[in-house]
């Protein structure tokens, strides 16, 4: 059994690392191709076991592919390797903008995917977002479930939920570490603390909020009542976010709602030749 990579940019080599890692694939079992070679000799170069070749190659071999290339990328990759996706092979899209219902018109013969994946997954936390196209059995629901959750918490989703949800598990690490970003720089330009030592307290707390999240039975809310003792300092700081970030997540979702439908009209038109399957 073979798991194809095509694409090792930064989610496909989180993926072949992240399973590697967790202990779920071997080296030997994984299959990948990249577009310019350097990238791959970078991962063959660290798991020698692992097996590269061209596109249609990891085609050919995968029992599972996972096509690791941006949305614009995606039609001319389908095109390549079409001749070499028997029927058996589950085709698996970790983009948002390229769903089970896409994949399943442009590849009538195959099993498909979209596993929406997460910087998080590296250290085998965080989510994958995974929706399942109409041919595959539960068998095979239940194997991608169980790949998943080797690095991540798998969660699967209704279509409509695929744009905020992506947000929240794939950007969220980008936005949250914003904030922090933001918080460490205003710190620094406010007080005397030094960007280094901020950097490490807000690190730490935002650790040791994660566990306690996780394992300290607090909704967000009780979190919040537990630290802001009446006519204390937490009271005040709140206040101030709660009025400055009113309209900052509402204008945030919208923005990026904007952009999704933008990509689903580029995808779509792509593939606009491949409307009927029969074609
Ligand atoms: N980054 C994230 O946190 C994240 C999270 C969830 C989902 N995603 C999704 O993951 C996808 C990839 O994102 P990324 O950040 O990994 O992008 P990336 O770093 O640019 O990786 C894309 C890779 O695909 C390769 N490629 C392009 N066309 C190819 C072809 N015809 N044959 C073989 N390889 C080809 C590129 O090769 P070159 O080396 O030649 O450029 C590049 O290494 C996107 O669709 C994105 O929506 C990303």
């Amino acid at each position: 059994m073979h798991i194809g990579f095509i694409g090792t940019g930064n989610m496909g080599t989180i993926l072949i690392e992240s399973f590697i890692k967790s202990g779920v694939l071997s080296p030997s079992s994984i299959f990948a191709t990249n577009r310019t070679m350097e990238k791959l000799n970078r991962l063959k170069a660290k798991y020698p076991g692992l097996k590269t070749g061209t596109c249609r190659d990891v085609a050919r071999e995968a029992n599972v592919l996972f096509l690791c290339v941006k949305p614009k990328d995606y039609r001319g990759v389908i095109d390549y390797i079409r001749q070499d996706l028997t029927h058996e092979k589950l085709i698996i899209s970790i983009t948002s903008p390229v769903g089970p219902e896409l994949l399943d018109r442009i590849l009538p013969a195959n099993k498909t995917a979209r596993i929406i994946p997460s910087i998080t997954n590296s250290v085998l936390q965080g989510v994958t977002l995974l929706s399942f196209g109409s041919r595959l059995s539960s068998d095979d629901k239940k194997y991608l479930m169980s790949l998943m959750s080797s690095i991540s918490t798998p969660i699967e989703i209704d279509e409509s939920v695929t744009r905020i949800s992506s947000d929240m598990v794939s950007c969220g690490p980008a936005f949250f570490s914003f904030l922090m970003q933001r918080y460490i720089d205003s710190a620094v330009e406010e007080t005397s603390i030094c960007e280094d030592e901020a950097t490490r307290m807000m690190t730490s707390m935002i650790i040791g909020l994660g566990r306690l999240l996780e394992e300290g039975g607090f909704t967000l809310s009780e979190l919040q009542a537990k630290v802001c003792v009446p006519g204390g300092v937490t009271g005040i700081g709140l206040n101030v976010i709660d009025k400055e970030t009113d309209t900052v997540f509402l204008n945030t979702i919208r923005a990026t709602q904007e952009k999704f439908q933008q990509d689903l009209l580029e995808v779509e038109e792509s593939f606009q030749d491949q409307k009927n399957p029969y074609h």
